[in-house]
């Protein structure tokens, strides 16, 4: 049938399976998510990259994704934005169900629960399709056992770049294996910089002036004993907020030494 014949369209590469694309959400111009089938063998930690890819001119083209699913999904899913004229975005944006994409076999990141020191309160801080890995982490049960308290802050330009807002906000309710936990223990608080929002700001001024941590118990600052924080943003975000971490006395983490906090650069085309 159809399908096949577009499956068998990707050539095959030893270290890529062909996976096919289950369903697509586009949030807004700049901005769409997509859901592809999990090969049986693929494992990976929540929070962790995936190169995927399609491809372009008759050669693979592959970037690297956070996946925004937990480790325990069927499907595996992916955010990604839309650059007009971006090499591989160009192209994917485009992608619709039964499309057959590349997706690499080995998983990797730091944006892992293995880098972070035992901590209260779990800052998961990112901007753009940094969320992306979060959304991976905030359904992740050992993240609530792990964690007592849970916030996802979410900092985007515009309303419309609040990709799985209701989801967030609704504080993951519904999910089979967090909701609960979820329920008690995650906070949501999306930030807007570019037009009315109830917050508005930018995640590191909301962290000076201590509304970062309204929705929290404990000190309206961050606090390298209890505190551990994620950030997955652009490299301008990553550097100011690891800065400003570490004159509070954070350590970064790593999969070999864990620390105060983990750092992941967001995927940009
Ligand atoms: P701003 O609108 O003030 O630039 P982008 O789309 O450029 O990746 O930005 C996503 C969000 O991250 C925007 O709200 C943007 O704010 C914010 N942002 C950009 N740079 C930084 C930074 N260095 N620290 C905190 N937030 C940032």
């Amino acid at each position: 049938n159809n399908s096949d014949l577009q499956l068998s369209s990707l050539p095959e590469i030893a270290s890529l399976s062909v996976q096919r694309v289950l369903s697509v959400r586009h949030w807004n111009e700049h901005l769409f998510s997509f859901t592809i089938t999990r090969p049986a063998s693929l494992r990976f930690r929540s929070g962790e990259f995936v190169m995927i890819g399609l491809a372009v001119e008759g050669r693979p083209l592959l970037r690297a994704y956070s996946i925004a699913s937990p480790a325990w999904a069927e499907e595996l899913e992916f955010l990604s934005i839309k650059v007009p004229d971006g090499p591989l975005t160009s192209q994917l944006q485009a992608i619709a169900p039964g499309d057959p994409i590349y997706l690499g076999k080995k998983p990797t990141g730091t944006l892992v629960l293995d880098t972070l020191l035992p901590g209260r309160r779990l800052f998961l801080l990112g901007t753009g399709t940094g969320l992306a890995p979060f959304l991976s982490l905030a359904r992740d049960p050992e993240v609530y056992d792990r964690f007592g308290q849970i916030l996802l802050t979410h900092g985007v330009r515009r309303v419309s770049d609040l990709a799985f807002r209701d989801m967030l906000e609704g504080a993951l309710a519904g999910d089979p294996l967090v909701g609960d936990q979820a329920l008690l223990q995650f906070r949501y608080q999306p930030t807007v910089t570019r037009e009315e929002f109830p917050t508005r700001g930018r995640i590191g001024d909301l962290a000076r002036d201590g509304r970062l941590f309204a929705k929290l118990a404990g000190p309206a600052q961050f606090c390298s004993e209890t505190d551990r924080v994620m950030l997955c943003g652009s490299m301008a975000f990553n550097r100011d907020m690891a800065n400003m971490l570490r004159e509070q006395g954070f350590a970064e983490g790593s999969n070999a030494q864990p620390g105060h906090f983990a750092i992941e650069r967001a995927f940009v085309d």
